[in-house]
């Protein structure tokens, strides 16, 4: 008898998601001593690899210190791998019989990992429903996007699922949803007064939400090329912080409470149109260096003539009585001057003005990475023998204020999630149909009628018709002050 083990399966082992993040992030999660001791991990692939090879190709990513090899070591030593095919049953009764070696007369429980190509999710959970499925423990499947381009394949894909699997053995992973700051926003919404009363209409002036990231495709043009920035951040990563700002109190921190209002409130949202959207894809700058003097059309695995944009800027509207008219603003981009991804939250201007014009707005800046933080822009008397006044800010800067804690990569959070079975930070399947509603009409406009996008130099702030369209949405830039982050 004994206790009941734990077998995580990495399908796609060989591949670059899982060199990259999946096997990384378990490793962490074993050296910290987070998952149970009884955990055995396989990798499974097409490619005939040896442990020692699979150890090999993810090591420059495992970033083990000094000191700790041993425990890496012993992490490898729970490492199998197994060669099959994603589309023959047999390779995945073969499998099983592998698994079933491992487990103890109490059974095991299993985590499937899916690091896999669109092409082959289909035949494989078919398989694994039919072949691999846990007898005495739980079976949950980890997925992640892309899930289908548009509604009705992310639809067809989501009933695939459907008829396989129950909605809470399902795992779609939104990995912003394991960031601190975006995981924070219920705290500071649902978790202080003094918030509360001003999120609305009438005192917020519009929400901007920002990813930039100062590189361009990085090899990833074929992927990106079929995508494109709204289906690969936009649509996903920003729209779900989106939903997290504007929902309302859900009734209990049950994850499905918590869904049932991120469902409601896009349900709020019309799909959006491209009169409120910009588009843009880089351009190399002749007189950058390196990877900046390519443009998009120059990696060669991206076609001549495509108009997939790099750069979105798109703004939404909720029609409900707490955002009726309130701007939405998402930004985001690829190659442009910096990394960053940030709330801002923008109040309206006072009203009643005594002092000539000089107040700026306030802002409420939820800043996700880098240097995470939390700080409202607000305006002060100029310190001294003076009555003048300036911009400043009340910081809750991390690096300063939670100068010994370590903040988990969003990867270590979610995986522990699906161990304990908990689902409040993963995409539920009505979520993600109401994700597609919103930006599939504009998705298949810029297919169909071929809308090219603006060109952008390689590290700028994208097409300045970007910040007139943030502008004529009710955001203001003064461009007057600047938040310094951590000195470190
Ligand atoms: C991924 C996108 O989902 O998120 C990538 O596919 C993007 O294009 C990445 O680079 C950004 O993640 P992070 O955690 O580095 O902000």
């Amino acid at each position: 008898a004994g206790n009941v083990h734990h077998l995580f399966i990495v399908l796609g082992a060989s591949g670059d998601l899982a060199k990259k993040k999946t096997y990384p992030t378990l490793w962490w999660l074993f050296r910290d001593g987070l998952l149970p001791d009884d955990t055995l991990f396989f990798g499974y692939a097409r490619s005939p690899l040896t442990v020692p090879e699979l150890k090999h190709r993810c090591h420059s990513y495992m970033k083990v210190r000094d000191g700790e090899e041993n425990r890496y070591e012993e992490f490898w030593k729970l490492n199998y791998y197994i060669q099959g095919s994603y589309s023959v049953r047999k390779d995945f009764e073969l499998m099983n019989q592998e698994l079933n070696s491992h487990e103890p007369s109490a059974g095991a429980n299993r985590v499937f990992y899916l690091a896999l190509p669109p092409s082959v999710f289909e035949s494989v959970t078919t398989n694994l429903r039919n072949t691999c499925m846990s007898i005495k423990g739980w079976t949950r499947i980890i997925v992640e996007k892309p899930f289908g381009r548009d509604a009705s394949s992310s639809k067809q894909l989501s009933d695939h699922l459907a008829s396989l699997f129950k909605e809470d053995q399902i795992f779609r992973i939104d990995h912003y949803l394991g960031k601190e700051m975006v995981q924070n926003l219920m705290i500071l919404r649902f978790g202080n007064r003094i918030f509360s009363p001003t999120w609305n209409r009438q005192y917020i002036a519009s929400v901007q939400i920002t990813f930039k990231e100062p590189f361009g495709t990085e090899g990833r043009g074929g992927y990106f090329d079929q995508f494109g920035i709204i289906r690969d951040v936009m649509q996903n990563h920003l729209l779900q912080i989106l939903s997290l700002v504007a929902m309302e109190k859900p009734a209990s921190v049950h994850p499905d409470d918590i869904r049932n209002e991120k469902v409601k409130v896009l349900k709020c949202i019309k799909p959006v149109t491209l009169e409120n959207v910009v588009l843009g894809q880089y351009i190399g700058n002749p007189s950058g260096e390196g990877e900046a003097t390519e443009g998009y059309l120059d990696d060669p695995t991206v076609p001549k003539d495509s108009n997939t944009p790099t750069y979105c800027t798109a703004v939404l509207y909720i029609n409900n009585e707490r955002w009726d008219e309130v701007p939405f603003i998402l930004r985001c981009g690829k190659a442009l001057n910096e990394r960053k991804a940030e709330i801002r939250i923008q109040y309206n201007d006072v009203p009643g003005d005594i002092f000539e014009g000089k107040i700026k707005r306030n802002e409420l800046v939820i800043r996700v990475q880098p240097g995470e933080a939390v700080y409202i822009k607000m305006m002060t008397k100029t310190p001294g023998m003076t009555f003048d006044m300036e911009e400043t800010e009340l910081d809750l800067t991390y690096g300063s204020r939670y100068k010994n804690v370590k903040l988990p990569d969003a990867y270590e959070r979610l995986i522990l999630d699906v161990f304990c079975g908990s689902q409040m930070h993963f995409v539920r399947s009505d979520e993600l149909s109401e994700a597609w509603r919103i930006f599939t009409p504009l998705l298949h406009q810029i297919e169909v009628e071929q809308i090219l996008p603006l060109p952008y130099v390689y590290g700028s702030r994208g097409p300045p018709e970007g910040d007139e369209i943030s502008k004529r949405s009710n955001f203001k830039y003064y461009g007057s002050y600047k938040w310094i982050g951590p000195q470190h």
